[in-house]
């Protein structure tokens, strides 16, 4: 027999802890995960069934999709919309929210997801992954309007991503801490692999994509001039840089072994509210972060008390090691 906690004797063992733990949702996140493993097969096999390149589409955000964002989004609806647990799902590849069909019961939960992030890297097989959302739905309601998506992260059930890379991992939290797990394909089972995570607080990494530096607010040229200016500048220590652009894979390398993320607003008219989207990726990574330790801002306020305004909303992401994004927050209130 395998050594090795299995994902589903995880979630039914922790969820027993909580008060308000039922089958439901066991079922429900058992569901988004076996959707997950679909996703990791075919993002695996990649060209050999056709599934890299553009598939010629716009979706709302003005973004040509790929083949496999509108794949791992119908893997998900489709996985997703017969389990009775949903009272509806939210997508950044659909423009308005999806009502469960007539024909499946309804429940008591909201998917949000971002189906494939990262997805400028489906071509040059760098890591990509899926990021998902569970908040409730609003009690009496059957039919979810874009209105009862609309609810701080502070209110999410339950957070998760799954990194498609070298290999391909689920992180997940509860609210009851952060923990890893590594699928094993032989088996078709995720594993236990990082239980308790936790970010360290001082870091000597940032990531921050360079290009858009003369576009940024003063605040976050001062903080990425001190950390450039290494050992001989106000920080008196060499920073190192990474930039994957896919935000799963940053947050992950975050998790894994400290440091800061940054994608702030800037001066350009498409990210004058910032470029990642507050419900199916600050929202869920930022319940993440904070679990693990870290902290989440938008530089001038906590990312998980923002009352969402549109399902599609951008807001400005900085993530991490707490002493760093608590500092950008700092030249942030102080440069305003
Ligand atoms: P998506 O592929 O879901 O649209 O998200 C991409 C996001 C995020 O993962 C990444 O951090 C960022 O966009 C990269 O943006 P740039 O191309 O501007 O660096
Ligand atoms: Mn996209
Ligand atoms: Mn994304
Ligand atoms: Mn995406």
């Amino acid at each position: 027999m395998r050594k090795g906690t299995t994902f589903t004797r995880f979630i039914i063992e922790d969820l027993r802890k909580l008060p308000e733990a039922t089958g439901d949702f066991t079922l429900l996140l058992s569901a988004i995960v076996t959707a997950c493993k679909e996703i990791a097969d075919d993002v695996s096999r990649g060209q050999l069934i056709n599934v890299l390149g553009s598939a010629e589409t716009e979706n709302i955000q003005g973004e040509t999709q790929k083949k496999l964002d509108v794949i791992s989004n119908d893997i998900l609806i489709r996985a997703l919309e017969w389990s009775g647990h949903l009272g509806g799902m939210a997508s950044e590849e659909l423009e308005e929210a999806y009502p469960i069909p007539a024909k499946f019961p309804k429940g008591k939960y909201l998917l949000v997801f971002d189906p494939l992030d990262g997805s400028s890297n489906t071509e040059v097989n760098v890591s990509i992954g899926t990021i998902f959302s569970i908040l409730r739905c609003p009690p009496g309601v059957s039919e979810p309007t874009e209105e009862d998506f609309l609810q701080p992260g502070a209110k999410q059930v339950c957070a998760g991503y799954v990194l498609y890379g070298p290999a391909t991992n689920l992180v997940l939290t509860t609210g009851q801490g952060v923990n890893g797990f590594t699928l094993d394909r032989d088996i078709g089972e995720f594993i236990l692999t990082h239980p308790k995570l936790t970010i360290p607080e001082k870091t000597h990494e940032f990531a921050i994509n360079m290009s858009n530096q003369r576009h940024w607010e003063p605040a976050v040229k001062r903080y990425i001039d001190e950390v450039v200016a290494g050992k001989d500048g106000p920080r008196g220590r060499d920073f190192n840089t990474r930039w994957v652009a896919s935000m799963v894979a940053e947050v992950h390398r975050i998790l894994m072994r400290g440091g800061i993320f940054l994608y702030p607003k800037d001066e350009r008219e498409n990210v004058k509210e910032g470029r990642l989207r507050l419900l199916y990726e600050a929202n869920p990574m930022s319940f993440i972060i904070e679990q693990a330790g870290g902290a989440a801002s938008t530089g001038r306020e906590r990312i998980l008390s923002v009352k969402p305004h549109r399902l599609h909303q951008r807001i400005p992401v900085i993530i991490g090691a707490r002493e760093e994004v608590e500092r950008v927050e700092r030249y942030h209130l102080t440069m305003d």
